[in-house]
């Protein structure tokens, strides 16, 4: 017989099923044990009556606890009382491998989860999450690939900082010092000259040294870059590229949403409704009138601003406009006012902070340059990149969403931790 998913055979519904998987939760007597089994599908309960079964089935049976391996053949039917619905009558169960003291009971804490997490990805709250992370990520490609984007992939060992050093991890490279990549950017750039529009997602790396709920050292990272675009053009990208990621996982995750306890109405209303649009002056004004906070005005919003100014939005809001000084080098100078840039961030509702960072690029080379040297680079470093500028430059933008950020939201997670199946902190790197 052949073997077929825990899904698949309560679709089936009646007659004899073959399955496999791992042990959910077993109870029973001397006479008769409920197993339920689970599969990366479902799960089912399977019962085993000593009379009914062979000798080596009951003894297999009698040695499976909570995650032993199994193989199961027998009769499927409708039982109410089920978990899921339906029941296996067991006719033969094949123990394959044991599972002695399982470590994970209820209740534990979320450190200990921690050091457990290659053991608790097998639970159904993170088989839940990495479902989704899995339309999510198809979703990003889909989504690139239809608006006519071709995938460039850029190094990971970088010379250089991009996003300020304070935040970079230099590798030991024969000799010298290199980088681990905070963004493809400075590679991307130079590719839109070849082939216009780009996008990859690809591990990006921040020497973080804040605990928070939001930062990961190494995250994955979804960047596009776009030669001929303007500010609005990345904008509008952004909010498809979201919404397209969301629809997905309403329709494609809507059992795992259940199982997280995701209220979805606000997921809807992010695919469907347009999101808020403020420049960095009007989200101050309204930091002000409505929350009562002052900021003065040239500070970068911190998190707890982002947070109170989502909570009086059920959507994204994009702010623009930002103080040049805050934001990094290759931003744009706004035309009419030399003090702001063509930068926005992409604040996600429910006080789940920047999920997208993005900007019109400066095309002036001699502003570049000054930039550089203001923030204490050596524009000489950069030549490669500023050739850019030199050779055919154009208008060109591009953005990069933290992939984890996104998932973490989509979920509503309380830790950023558990959207990425072994995730690195400044305090963690096992397992
Ligand atoms: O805003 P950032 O630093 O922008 C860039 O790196 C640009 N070069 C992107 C581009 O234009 N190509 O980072 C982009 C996004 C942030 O909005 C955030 O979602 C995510 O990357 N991010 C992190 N996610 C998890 N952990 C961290 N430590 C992150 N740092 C940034
Ligand atoms: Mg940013």
């Amino acid at each position: 017989m052949d073997f077929i998913s825990i899904k698949k055979a309560m679709k089936q519904g009646s007659g004899d099923v073959a399955i496999r998987g791992w042990c959910y939760r077993a109870r029973g007597s001397s006479k008769l044990r409920f197993i339920i089994l689970r599969d990366s599908t479902d799960i089912i309960q399977c019962v085993v009556e000593k009379e009914k079964v062979s000798e080596q089935s009951w003894t297999g049976a009698e040695k499976t606890d909570i995650e032993a391996s199994a193989e199961v053949i027998g009769e499927i039917v409708p039982d109410a009382r089920a978990p899921t619905g339906f029941e296996i009558k067991v006719k033969d169960f094949n123990l394959i491998g044991q599972s002695v003291g399982w470590p994970i009971q209820k209740d534990q804490s979320t450190e200990l989860l921690a050091d457990l997490k290659h053991l608790w990805l097998r639970s159904r709250y993170m088989t839940s999450i990495l479902k989704i992370r899995s339309t999510v990520f198809g979703a990003i490609n889909e989504y690139f690939r239809k608006e006519g984007f071709y995938e460039f992939q850029s190094p990971i060992f970088q010379a250089t900082q991009a996003e300020g050093g304070s935040t970079l991890f230099p590798v030991a490279y024969f000799g010298k010092t290199v980088y681990l990549a905070q963004t493809w950017q400075l590679y991307a750039e130079p590719a839109i000259f070849s082939l216009e529009k780009i996008y990859c997602i690809a591990p990006s790396f921040r020497a973080e040294k804040s605990k928070t709920s939001r930062h990961l050292t190494e995250y994955w990272h979804a960047e596009m870059e776009v030669a001929w675009a303007n500010f609005e053009d990345i904008q509008n990208h952004g909010e498809a590229l979201i919404k397209h990621v969301v629809r997905k996982v309403l329709t494609c995750n809507k059992e795992e949403l259940r199982l997280l306890n995701r209220d979805t109405k606000i997921l809807e209303t992010v695919a469907n409704a347009p999101f808020y649009r403020m420049t960095y002056s009007d989200a101050l004004r309204v930091l002000n009138e409505k929350c009562s906070i002052e900021i003065e005005w040239g500070k970068d919003l911190r998190t707890i601003e982002e947070d109170e100014l989502s909570k009086l939005y059920n959507n994204f809001i994009i702010v623009t406009h930002y103080p040049k000084l805050v934001k990094a080098f290759y931003m744009k100078e706004d035309d009419a006012n030399a003090d702001v840039v063509h930068g926005c961030d992409f604040i996600a509702p429910e006080c789940y902070g920047e999920v997208i960072g993005g900007s019109e690029r400066e095309s002036d080379l001699d502003k570049l340059k000054a930039r550089l040297i203001e923030m204490g680079e050596n524009p000489e470093h950069y030549n490669f990149y500023l050739d850019t500028r030199r050779y055919g430059s154009v208008p060109h933008a591009g953005f990069g969403m933290g992939v984890e950020r996104l998932i973490a939201w989509i979920c509503k997670l309380e830790n950023i931790k558990d959207a990425i199946p072994f995730p690195r902190t400044m305090i963690r790197t096992t397992p």
